[in-house]
């Protein structure tokens, strides 16, 4: 069998219709647009409206992607969902998603990452397709983490929204291109309490909220994804300036600068999309794609480095050819 690759073929990404800014958030509790915009470059986020769940965030973004790639869904054989706020304890979300496109044949399961979701994701579905079990992926992040916040506590709620994103992608000959070169991923759990949710079916349950030593988040952040970014340019001898894009998971502003800065990377070369979406977790890095695909920065032939870092605390890179 020839060597296969993925190819990158459509891109899709949803927002909830509504908008909650910062000065909204200054209204119901002791914070202010001045204070979230200082530590996190954080304008806006996206919420979702009651009744709407991830399953409707993620199918929105999958036919979009679907479109994009002018793919009909029959032709997909292969759905993961990133996510860590699923619609239920189980089915996965990726089971629903696949009932929504119609489809009743391939596989359809959940990577739970957090915010590395989609990293994760990608990177299973990639190796699915170089394997031959799959032909045509739909690579979904999507998330609701308004549901899971502790709106009391104002050191955390200010910086999550909601969103989705997916990525369509196909197996082909190696030789017709380059596609996805390299994943990476890593998984550290002596660092769970830094970064968590208190609650879970087995151990409480109820269903929890994000808890986090944000300073502690920080600190790793940079250091993990400056060093899996470089870790991804040796694996494929290149450098820094050979990358187009860098689409980070977007957490916040000055991780993004820390780390572009750490890798000598101009900010003008990183997709930033933090200051209207916040922290989709597992939904950001599709988001950002999409975003940057559709007003024309991302086009085909460019290098595109994605990388996140989340709870658990895992982090990992994808390198792609676009
Ligand atoms: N509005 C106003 N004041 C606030 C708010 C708020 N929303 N939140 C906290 N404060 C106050 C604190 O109470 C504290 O007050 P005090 O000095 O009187 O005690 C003060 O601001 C400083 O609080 P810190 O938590 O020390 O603030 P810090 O400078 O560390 O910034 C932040 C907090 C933005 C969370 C920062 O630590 C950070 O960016 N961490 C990275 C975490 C992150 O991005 N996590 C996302 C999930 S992980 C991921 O996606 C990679």
């Amino acid at each position: 069998m020839a060597d296969l690759r993925s190819r990158i073929v459509g891109c899709g990404a949803y927002l909830p219709e509504r908008v909650l800014t910062n000065a909204e958030l200054a209204k119901q509790m002791d914070t202010t647009d001045e204070w979230i915009i200082t530590r996190t470059g954080i304008r806006q986020r996206h919420i979702a409206a009651e009744g709407e769940c991830t399953s409707d965030l993620a199918f929105q973004a999958a036919g979009r992607a679907l479109d994009a790639a002018g793919l009909p869904a029959e032709d997909v054989d292969l759905i993961i969902v990133g996510t860590t706020t699923p619609d239920d304890t189980f089915p996965s979300t990726a089971t629903k998603v696949q009932a929504m496109l119609g489809l009743t044949h391939g596989a359809a399961f959940d990577v739970q990452a957090v915010c590395s979701g989609f990293v994760f994701a990608l990177s299973v579905a990639d190796n699915f397709i170089r394997n031959g079990q799959a032909k045509t992926a739909l690579v979904i992040g999507a998330e609701t983490y308004s549901r899971i916040l502790d709106w009391e506590d104002r050191g955390t709620c200010v910086l999550f929204g909601d969103g989705a994103g997916a990525l369509v992608i196909r197996a082909d000959a190696a030789e017709n291109g380059d596609g996805i070169l390299s994943t990476h991923l890593h998984s550290d759990g002596r660092y769970r309490d830094i970064l968590y949710v208190d609650g879970g079916p087995s151990a409480t349950q109820t269903v929890g909220h994000l808890r986090m030593q944000g300073k502690e988040v920080f600190r790793h952040a940079v250091m993990n994804l400056a060093g899996v970014v470089t870790e991804t340019l040796e694996a494929n001898g290149l450098a820094i300036d050979d990358v187009d894009w860098l689409v980070p998971h977007q957490a916040n502003l000055r991780i993004l600068e820390g780390t572009a800065k750490r890798l000598g990377l101009p900010t003008e070369r990183v997709v930033i999309t933090v200051d209207h979406h916040a922290n989709t977790s597992a939904a950001s890095i599709p988001l950002a794609l999409n975003e940057a695909v559709l007003d024309g920065r991302i086009r085909p032939g460019h290098l595109v480095l994605m990388e996140a870092m989340g709870g658990g605390l895992t982090w990992g890179a994808a390198l792609a050819r676009w």
